[in-house]
């Protein structure tokens, strides 16, 4: 079992498709990293675990808690974790945040949302030795500001811009970049405007790789089903199929019955 690295990510692009889920806690990530190529330990946690309506909230040491649970249980997958909003009000900031996520999580590379405005920081990250995704289109931590989740890119200036960044922020040093919710020729024509790996949700199906929430994938979360999800598992109504059993056999007193009870 060899652990993916930059570079096998890189032997991909162009020839196999790179297989990216989200994770949050060792037990999920130990039953994903046999199947995925990379794993993101994303802030979308706020909202498939939290509870809440949007991703910002979440503190630099809430990332690395749930970060360090993934490493534990990922051996083999490429681990990325998202820097949470506010984490990179300024470079100095920057830099103190996400080489504690790195050094703390051990993960592979810190991801970033925002274009050019970033570039600077990107830099300085690669400058000293941090991996960095950039996360271009959709970008969710701006979805207070900008009064939802709403697909980027769909007129020419935004398309321009969004290509320009990913261009720009290339040469500021990330070695990959998460492409959320734009058009898909622009999914297209970002991929082969780069020689990094492109990951894509929602940026259709000529990204180098998918990446999907996985309590949206398998169907737990049900507040919202945005149109990039495909649900591979009716995960809620299994759970509440299980938890139906647990209670009926309790209150029947099917359950426990002689096998799970310990003698003299
Ligand atoms: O937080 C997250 O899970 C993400 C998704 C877009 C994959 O960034």
């Amino acid at each position: 079992m060899k652990k993916i690295t930059i570079s096998d990510l890189f032997a991909m692009k162009n020839k196999q498709k790179i297989v990216m889920i989200t994770a949050y806690d060792a037990l999920f990530a130990k039953l994903f990293d046999d199947y995925a190529d990379m794993i993101l330990v994303g802030d979308s946690l706020n909202m498939s675990f939290n509870g809440k309506n949007e991703t910002i909230g979440l503190s630099v040491k809430e990332m690395i808690y749930h970060a360090k649970a993934v490493r534990t249980g990922s051996k083999r997958a490429f681990l990325v974790v998202d820097v949470p909003f506010g984490a990179i009000y300024s470079k100095k900031v920057a830099l103190k945040n996400c080489i504690e996520i790195y050094k703390k999580t051990g993960c592979d590379a810190v991801k970033i949302e925002g274009g050019s405005e970033i570039k600077g920081i990107v830099k300085a990250l690669s400058q000293n030795g941090v991996g960095v995704m950039g996360h271009i289109g959709l970008k969710p931590q701006l979805s207070r500001k900008e009064g939802g989740f709403k697909v980027a890119g769909r007129d020419e200036e935004t398309a321009k811009k969004i290509l320009a960044d990913a261009i720009e922020l290339e040469l500021a040093g990330a070695g990959l970049l998460l492409l959320e919710g734009i058009p898909s020729e622009l999914g297209k024509k970002i991929t082969n405007s780069v020689k990094i790996p492109t990951i894509g949700i929602g940026a259709g199906s000529d990204t180098d790789g998918q990446v999907l929430v996985w309590s949206d994938a398998f169907g737990f979360f049900e507040e919202f089903k945005p149109k990039f999800v495909k649900r591979f598992l009716d995960g809620a109504n299994l759970i509440r199929n299980a938890i139906q059993d647990y209670a009926d056999e309790v209150r029947t007193k099917k359950f426990p019955s002689s096998e799970y009870e310990y003698t003299k």
